[in-house]
């Protein structure tokens, strides 16, 4: 009997094979209910005692023998199968990996900067926090001047003379501090008003300001410099100034393009005239440029301001400026396509 068993161990070790099938047969030829394995336990009653702890030796020897070969057998198989079922099929296409986008408001600020970087304008940038000198003062607007209540203004606690700019017109100051003529350069930034919020304004948006100072700078220079900006970013052709007030400059004007009364859009964004007010300009009035240490005698200049989100939202037809900061995922994907 011993020897039987034994010569089983050997056909265990012996058994090959790569075929489920053949596998399974070997299973249940030893390991099954009506196995081997099973008859050899059963035949294990009648082993007289003195031989029992040898033969249950074997016979165990036997049993995890058999169920280590099928392991092994099966396993093999699996690894043979290889990366392919694994894995999958290792050449098919990989999965569209989702690229972000940019912010409507960066994609039209970046618009901006470059249609004025083409004719040699620089970007200059300055702190959102600012002083009450290049906010308000240096650029002609005295404390108790009735003008700063055009825009309600955001202080400080801590500190009554620091406040949120109003306006970019505060890093022309700084630019204009610390450069001499020539100067071309746009201020992109972040700006705060202490407004209430609602479809149409918000008490933080962005403006792109301009500046251009040099020797004989006329109003043509300004009116030209404008009609290139309005062609290029919208399209358009024709602009009208409207003499306005703005304390930095003298004369100062309202510009207008005209956006044309084609469809029913607009009709609605022009309120039925065909005209869009964009932006604010004028020539940099002459004691701003006496507060920068910059000769009124020898130069002149002119200045211009615009809001990028009503721009954004005329561009793009959105309706509510809060749009812009909900950063609503299905909003912001609508930008993919734009560069
Ligand atoms: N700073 C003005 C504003 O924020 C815009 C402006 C800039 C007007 C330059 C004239 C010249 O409303």
């Amino acid at each position: 009997m011993l020897d039987k068993i034994k010569e089983l161990i050997g056909e265990v070790a012996q058994f090959q094979s790569a075929n489920l099938d053949e596998i399974e047969s070997f299973r249940i030829k030893f390991l099954g209910k009506k196995g081997i394995l099973n008859d050899l336990f059963a035949a294990f009653k009648n082993v007289p005692a003195d031989e029992r702890k040898e033969f249950g030796h074997y016979i165990n020897t036997l049993k995890n023998a058999a169920q280590d070969k099928v392991t092994a057998l099966k396993e093999a198989i699996e690894n043979s199968k290889g990366f392919e079922t694994k894995y999958g099929d290792l050449t098919r296409p990989a999965e569209p990996i989702e690229l972000g986008n940019r912010h409507p408001i960066s994609l039209v600020k970046n618009q901006i900067v470059d249609i004025f970087s083409r004719i040699g304008f620089t970007v200059s940038e300055g702190p959102e926090m600012e002083d009450d000198w290049h906010n308000f003062t240096g650029l002609n607007l005295p404390e108790y001047h009735p003008a700063r209540d055009m825009q309600d203004t955001f202080f400080l606690q801590t500190n009554p003379d620091m406040l949120l700019r109003t306006h970019t017109s505060s890093v022309q100051m700084r630019y204009m501090e610390s450069h001499q003529p020539p100067i071309r350069t746009v201020s992109p930034g972040r700006v705060f008003r202490n407004e209430d919020i609602s479809a149409r304004s918000h008490c933080i948006f962005h403006q792109v300001e301009g500046l251009y100072i040099d020797t004989n700078v006329s109003f043509a220079d300004l009116k030209q410099t404008l009609l290139y900006f309005t062609k290029e970013m919208f399209g358009k052709s024709k602009i009208r100034l409207r003499p306005s007030y703005f304390p930095f400059t003298e004369p100062s004007a309202e510009v207008d393009i005209y956006w044309g009364l084609e469809t029913e859009v607009d009709y609605k964004i022009t309120k039925g005239t065909g005209w869009l007010e964009i932006m604010g300009c004028g020539m940099v009035d002459p004691n701003v440029l006496k507060n920068v240490n910059i000769d009124p005698t020898k130069y002149s200049g002119f200045a211009f301001g615009m809001g990028i989100e009503r721009i954004a939202m005329l561009l793009y037809q959105i309706p509510d400026i809060r749009m812009f900061y909900e950063n609503d995922v299905r909003f912001l994907e609508q930008f993919k396509s734009v560069r």
